[in-house]
């Protein structure tokens, strides 16, 4: 089934199942298991993708014998196969060192001199941790049941907001600790009523993971015309590259224009990165199977969980959040002595643990471990 890159960006970007693509193949990029050690602990921590890099990618970089000369030309190129990739125009798309660059980039370029960052008081910390550094009020509005992002409140808070100040939405899209997802429509609905005052931050880098059919990613909104947000991506999730630094901004012109302002160089990204990240768009194999791969991870977690009664978010990416209805840190210090590290405290979420999905082979592992811990009475 040969697929062009637009029907490959409805599949992989609207965050549609991969899987739909063919039946569950053998995962051929599965790296072999080793018992981790404290030396190499197993990583069930950072959200990234346990496959590592695609053998294309790692070609692709060993392949990048220019690293004497300026990469202006490879950026321009990259960014054309970006934004064809994305359905959007080049100018449409900044490149960036990881998201959290554009994050911050965003939020400095956005911010008036009397500005308020809105955002669910349980999210990735980015966002409030750039808007306090630049002197940036952060409200933090109340999670609804089972930790679900209250659009409803975040619409209030901002509005009453917006009479006063500038208002700066930022919304982590599926969340992060949470991984689930906000409603798509109520979304859309909120940033085309353009309210005013009111810019809107969307961070969506889990969204390749999703399996929800109604979660639509807010580039579309971006297609539409609408210059009141911007869509931020990362090759750190299911790309693979997390350690090689490349996230980009997809917006309005005239918005990306702003953002690049606050960045050092566009035009001096690592050249190796642009490689990687070419052949890892390119290469909807691996795509494919890192999907796969997540999805049955996901399963293995899920049934030791429901077996063990404890509690857990459904997941639409690449970690789950689950309930140990008890304080996460002995929990952490004993897995830590397994050698696997798990997910940090985020407050107000204090007796929750976030857990990385590993291989398929790693998450066996950990579920035994998970199992041990139950007979000990630990969990
Ligand atoms: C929601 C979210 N946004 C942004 C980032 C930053 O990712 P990076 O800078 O590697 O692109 C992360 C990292 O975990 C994240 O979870």
């Amino acid at each position: 089934m040969t697929l062009n890159r637009r029907q490959l960006f409805r599949l992989v970007g609207a965050g549609a199942a991969l899987s739909s693509l063919g039946t569950t193949a053998a995962v051929a990029a599965q790296p072999k298991f080793v018992e981790p050690t404290a030396q190499k602990p197993m990583l069930l921590c950072f959200n990234e993708n346990p496959l590592g890099m695609s053998e294309k990618a790692k070609e692709a970089i060993a392949s990048t014998m220019y690293g004497s000369r300026y990469p202006f030309a490879q950026v321009i190129a990259f960014k054309k196969d970006l934004a064809k990739f994305m359905d959007v125009k080049p100018d449409e798309v900044l490149l960036t060192h990881g998201s959290a660059e554009a994050i911050r980039a965003t939020i400095e370029a956005e911010a008036t001199k009397n500005t308020v960052l809105v955002q669910p008081e349980l999210t990735y910390g980015d966002g409030a941790d750039v808007a306090k550094r630049n002197n940036i009020l952060v409200k933090n509005v109340k999670m609804g049941p089972d930790w679900s992002i209250d659009l409803a409140a975040l619409r209030k808070v901002a509005a009453a907001e917006a009479k006063k100040h500038r208002v700066l939405v930022y919304l982590v899209n599926p969340n992060n600790p949470t991984s689930t997802i906000a409603d798509s429509n109520e979304i859309f609905n909120w940033i085309k009523s353009q309210p005013k005052n009111t810019f809107f931050i969307l961070d969506e880098a889990y969204a390749e993971f999703v399996n929800d059919p109604s979660f639509k990613s807010c580039c579309e909104l971006v297609r539409q015309g609408f210059d009141n947000l911007v869509v931020l991506k990362t090759f750190s999730k299911i790309f693979a590259m997390a350690g090689m630094r490349l996230g980009y901004a997809v917006g309005d012109v005239k918005v990306i224009n702003k953002i690049r302002d606050h960045v050092a160089y566009e035009v001096m990204m690592n050249q190796t990165t642009l490689a990687a990240a070419l052949s890892e768009l390119n290469d909807k194999e691996f795509l494919k199977e890192s999907k796969e791969s997540n999805d049955e991870a996901r399963e293995i977690l899920y049934k030791a969980l429901k077996e063990l009664n404890i509690p857990y978010l459904p997941s639409q990416t690449n970690f789950v959040f689950i309930d140990l209805k008890a304080p996460l840190k002995p929990f952490a210090d004993r897995m830590k002595a397994e050698h696997i590290l798990v997910g940090r405290p985020f407050p107000p979420a204090v007796q929750w643990c976030r857990i990385s999905l590993g291989t398929p082979a790693e998450m066996r592992y950990f579920v035994e471990k998970l199992k041990e811990f139950r007979q000990k009475g630990w969990v």
